[in-house]
């Protein structure tokens, strides 16, 4: 049996990376679908005319719309992708939910508020509907596997985080909290500071912090002008090693290192490199494995890796950095 998909918002994700001949890889809803035996992409919508009709002539899609409500009373999708701004996802997630589909995947973050957070997530429980953030490092090996490594005491106990990021902690702060959450556990403390404003966001600050986690383990965010040049970098330092992970497009890399005696001093332990299990290059699967991930929930074959919950967390956490840099307070979770 077939799933049938569509698309609702032809942009950047929804469609248009994979125009970029520099990308190489598969980084849409729209692509990931439509190169599936198991899938029939039979519908794209987007209040943009022009963009519907470009992607469809361009993957061969028989459903064409403006209008959300008559693609899915025509069209009846089984799984529907929204990636459209954060602030339409409530209405367009509760649309879905309403006219039949059985699953949503949403791009991140879930909504801008947490009252629209809950909201989807309870119309989508009420009506049994798979419900999925693309929080796209819950997905892929390469960050799937640094998780392992850190529970399986790869690195030791852990000692510190850090993240050095830009972008805006609304945008990509919501990948990296909930990669943070996903390696290291629920957030108890946000305490934020200085912001960096960057022209790329200029409503969405990137904001250096500290997040406390259950379990008294600390992790620093470090903000950058991501206009100058991308960095989203994860360092993990336990007592046995430490992982850094660069999360950039192209530019993905690991960097694994255990613990050893120094050959150079008796009073130390130094870091030696230490191979990574996964390539890197796994990451670039992230929306190829989404996919395949969604169609396993759908069989029943497993429950969702990074459900509604997973985040409207994540934007909990990010709203609170941002009343702490308000405030200049600490704020507890
Ligand atoms: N997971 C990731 O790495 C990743 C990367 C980029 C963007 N995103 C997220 O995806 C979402 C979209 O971002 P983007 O950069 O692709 O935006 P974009 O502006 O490039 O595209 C959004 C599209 O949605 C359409 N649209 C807006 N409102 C609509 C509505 N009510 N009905 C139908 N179409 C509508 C617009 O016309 C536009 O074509 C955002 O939530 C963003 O945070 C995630």
């Amino acid at each position: 049996m077939k799933y049938r998909a569509a698309v609702i918002g032809c942009g950047r994700i929804g469609a248009g990376y994979d125009d970029d001949p520099l990308r190489g890889y598969v980084a849409t809803h729209v692509g990931a679908y439509s190169e599936r035996d198991d899938i029939e992409l039979v519908a794209l919508c987007d209040t943009d005319r022009y963009r519907v009709h470009r992607y469809a002539e361009q993957y061969h899609v028989p459903g064409r719309f403006t209008d959300v409500v008559e693609m899915l009373a025509q069209s009846k999708p089984d799984i529907v992708s929204v990636c459209t701004p954060a602030s339409t996802h409530r209405q367009l997630v509760e649309q879905c939910a309403e006219m039949g589909a059985r699953a949503i995947f949403c791009e991140k973050p879930i909504a801008t508020t947490l009252e629209d957070a809950d909201a989807m997530v309870q119309y989508c429980q009420q009506r049994n509907v798979l419900f999925c953030i693309d929080h796209q490092r819950r997905f892929e090996r390469f960050h799937r596997s640094c998780r392992e490594v850190i529970f399986s005491g790869g690195i030791g106990r852990m000692q510190r985080a850090v993240c050095v990021y830009g972008g805006g902690i609304r945008n990509t702060g919501s990948h990296l909290v909930d990669f943070l959450r996903f390696c290291l556990g629920d957030v108890a403390w946000v305490w934020a500071r200085a912001a960096v404003m960057d022209p790329v966001g200029a409503d969405d600050p990137s904001v250096d912090g500290i997040l406390g986690f259950q379990g008294n383990v600390v992790a620093h965010l470090i903000p950058i002008e991501i206009s100058a040049h991308a960095i989203f970098e994860f360092s993990f330092i336990g007592t046995e090693g430490s992982i850094v992970l660069n999360s950039v497009g192209n530019n993905v890399t690991a960097r694994y290192a255990v613990a050893e005696a120094s050959r150079f001093s008796g009073e130390i332990r130094e870091l030696q490199p230490a191979p990574f299990p996964v390539s890197p290059l796994a990451s670039h699967e992230c929306m190829r494995d989404a996919v395949t991930h969604l169609v396993h929930c759908l069989d029943g074959n497993s429950q969702p890796w990074s459900t509604g919950n997973d985040g409207r967390e994540a934007l909990r956490v990010v709203l609170a950095l941002l009343e702490s840099q308000r405030t200049q307070t600490i704020v507890t979770l």
